[in-house]
């Protein structure tokens, strides 16, 4: 995540990456309908012919049903692709539980014993000054990159939603419900996200923030908060 960024951002996900080329196909299906569409209307505009006498023409009519019906079914098999290759769950290697909360997301690696945490977000005077505001929290979600995980959220007030754009996630927290989704990342660095359901007040301020590292560095993050829950930083 960088400043002025307009686009969808970069991939940290082969999920994510499938769905960036999705979405750029679609958009070039798009670009085509409308330069039809467009250089019809003033084709139209710009020449003299009319018919009084024109009621019906079975054949055009024909034409432009069946178009777009095929034309959606480009959209849709490769829609429904990525639809169920997200909703798999290729043998995760951990789980990770989340827990989202007015106003913030806690965390319990379900793998491991008495690891679970807190997540808040740094309140703008206590983050240096490099730190992305409002984006950063007290306590980030270490993960091992390379490998697949499977995260499971709910929620313990109102409904949140678990959102990180460049892993391609996002779960609904309910409460009373668990969902399931699956991911890996592909690239070490830092993972920023949003809740992205309105859950009350502070919806805005409870970012999600995913360290990505290596397997090792992740082993001796787990062994270091076991070892000592209470003052890992
Ligand atoms: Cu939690 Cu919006």
């Amino acid at each position: 995540a960088t400043w002025l960024n307009l686009t969808l951002q970069d991939s940290a996900s082969p999920v994510m990456e499938q769905l960036i080329f999705f979405h750029d196909h679609a958009l070039m299906i798009m670009l085509m309908i409308i330069t039809a569409v467009f250089y019809t209307m003033i084709s139209i505009i710009q020449n003299k012919q009319t018919s009084r006498f024109i009621l019906e023409g079975q054949m055009i009519e024909t034409l432009w049903t069946i178009a777009p019906a095929i034309i959606l079914v480009f959209i849709a098999i490769p829609s429904l692709r990525l639809l169920y290759l997200m909703d798999e769950i290729h043998n995760p290697v951990m789980t990770l539980k989340t827990v989202g909360h007015q106003w913030y997301w806690s965390y319990e690696y379900s793998d491991f014993t008495k690891l679970e945490f807190d997540s808040y977000m740094v309140q703008q005077d206590d983050q240096p000054i490099d730190a992305f505001r409002l984006l950063d929290t007290d306590n980030r979600v270490v993960l091992p990159m390379n490998s697949p995980i499977r995260i499971i959220v709910t929620a313990a007030d109102v409904l949140h939603s678990w959102t990180v754009p460049s892993l391609g996630v996002k779960t609904d927290a309910t409460p009373g419900r668990l969902n399931q989704m699956s991911f890996s990342i592909n690239r070490p660095g830092l993972l920023y996200g949003q809740c992205s359901e309105i859950c009350g007040a502070n919806h805005s301020f409870m970012p999600i923030v995913i360290e990505s590292v290596s397997t090792n560095q992740f082993i001796n993050w787990v062994s270091k908060m076991s070892e000592s829950p209470m003052d890992w930083k």
